[in-house]
């Protein structure tokens, strides 16, 4: 079942929220669009709809759910420890693409929170999501509504490839804004610590809270440290083909690139590219994808995803990307290309 974009606020569009509302108070698994990734929705307080959400996606269970709410004032029954401090950040960034983790109450069950005695709890800035967790019953778990391993779903389309027959409805919303998962902030900790990066950064945490510090098990994959987020540790994604990110200057990389994909093309391998909208017309070898402009993080964040998954369709042996700028949502970007290449990083 999908729904339309341009139907929000129609009948028909109406009709089907109250169709997936009814779906997840039943104990139903519902995709729909975020600003951030598409989400994989169960009803977050009753434990069936946790596990139903690992068992679709393929999730380790002690990988814990994310729960979505719409009012601040639901806050209070699912988490304890809501300082003034913490109100002044959620006033400042919810909605939005930020999620914080504090201790969870017994109304929460620990199947939604992994075993965990915190939880992490986010309220989405869009429509059909807001629309569809008020419908639902207010305290929606949702994950990314990717299969374990694939990059999250950036579009509908993306959701139905990977959980298609294993979950009751899909909502279309069309592509999503930011194209990164949220930003994870550990509130039962000082001073609190960023375990994921995305949208809202450390420096704009920082004009609320004194001091954030950034998870040191998320920034290298070498640190002998694991990260403080399960589900960090997991191999996330990999590319079928082998990925490197090519750093330095942009023209430098470029050059790289095309030196390296002449030599594996030569040797009769499938080489695919992943360049900027302004290098785009310096590369001729290969399957090239624009991921979007250098002057742009947002844009890039947004093709991120959806580029790494058309590669797999594209049956190349090896991927050469150009390295992005960590300021602002550039943290996050490296961050989820890092991963997808293992950490493998080539100096022009
Ligand atoms: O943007 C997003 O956050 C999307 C949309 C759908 O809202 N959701 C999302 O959920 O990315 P998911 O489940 O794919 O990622 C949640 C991450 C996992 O890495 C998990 O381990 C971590 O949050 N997490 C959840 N609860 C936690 C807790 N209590 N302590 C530490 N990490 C936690
Ligand atoms: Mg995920």
């Amino acid at each position: 079942l999908q729904i339309n974009e341009n139907e929000i606020g129609q009948e028909a569009e109406i009709k089907k929220i109250e169709e997936a509302g009814e779906i997840l108070r039943s104990g139903g698994l519902v995709a729909f669009p975020t600003e951030t990734v598409y989400g994989l929705g169960g009803d977050a307080l009753h434990k069936e709809g946790a596990k139903k959400i690992y068992k679709a996606k393929g999730r380790p269970s002690d990988n814990p759910l994310i729960i979505h709410i719409i009012r601040l004032e639901d806050l209070s029954r699912i988490v304890t420890g809501v300082t003034p401090i913490i109100e002044k950040l959620l006033d400042r960034f919810w909605p939005g693409p930020l999620t914080i983790i504090l201790k969870k109450t017994e109304e929460v069950p620990y199947e939604t929170s992994g075993g965990l005695d915190t939880v992490a709890i986010r309220m989405p800035d869009h429509k059909i999501a807001r629309a569809i967790i008020d419908s639902g019953g207010g305290f929606i778990a949702a994950p990314s509504a990717n299969t374990s391993g694939k990059p999250s779903p950036t579009s509908a389309a993306h959701v139905v490839d990977d959980l298609s027959g294993r979950i009751d409805m899909v909502v279309d919303g069309g592509e999503v804004e930011i194209g990164v998962e949220s930003t994870i902030l550990d509130l039962t900790v000082e001073p609190p610590m960023i375990l994921r990066p995305g949208a809202i950064t450390k420096e704009m945490l920082e004009e609320i809270l004194p001091k954030v510090v950034d998870d040191p098990g998320f920034q290298k994959e070498n640190e002998r440290q694991s990260p403080k987020a399960p589900g960090m540790k997991y191999r996330h994604y990999a590319p079928k083909a082998t990925l490197y990110i090519v750093s330095g200057k942009s023209d430098e990389a470029v050059d790289k690139i095309n030196q390296l994909a002449a030599a594996d093309t030569k040797r009769g391998l499938k080489v695919g590219i992943i360049g900027t909208k302004e290098n785009m017309e310096q590369y001729s070898e290969g399957v090239i994808k624009c991921i979007g402009s250098r002057k742009s993080g947002i844009d890039i964040a947004r093709h991120l995803y959806k580029v790494l998954r058309e590669f797999d369709t594209e049956e190349v042996d090896v991927i050469y990307s150009e390295s992005f700028e960590e300021s602002g949502i550039g943290k996050a970007i490296m961050n989820r290309l890092l991963k997808a290449a293992s950490h493998q990083i080539i100096n022009s």
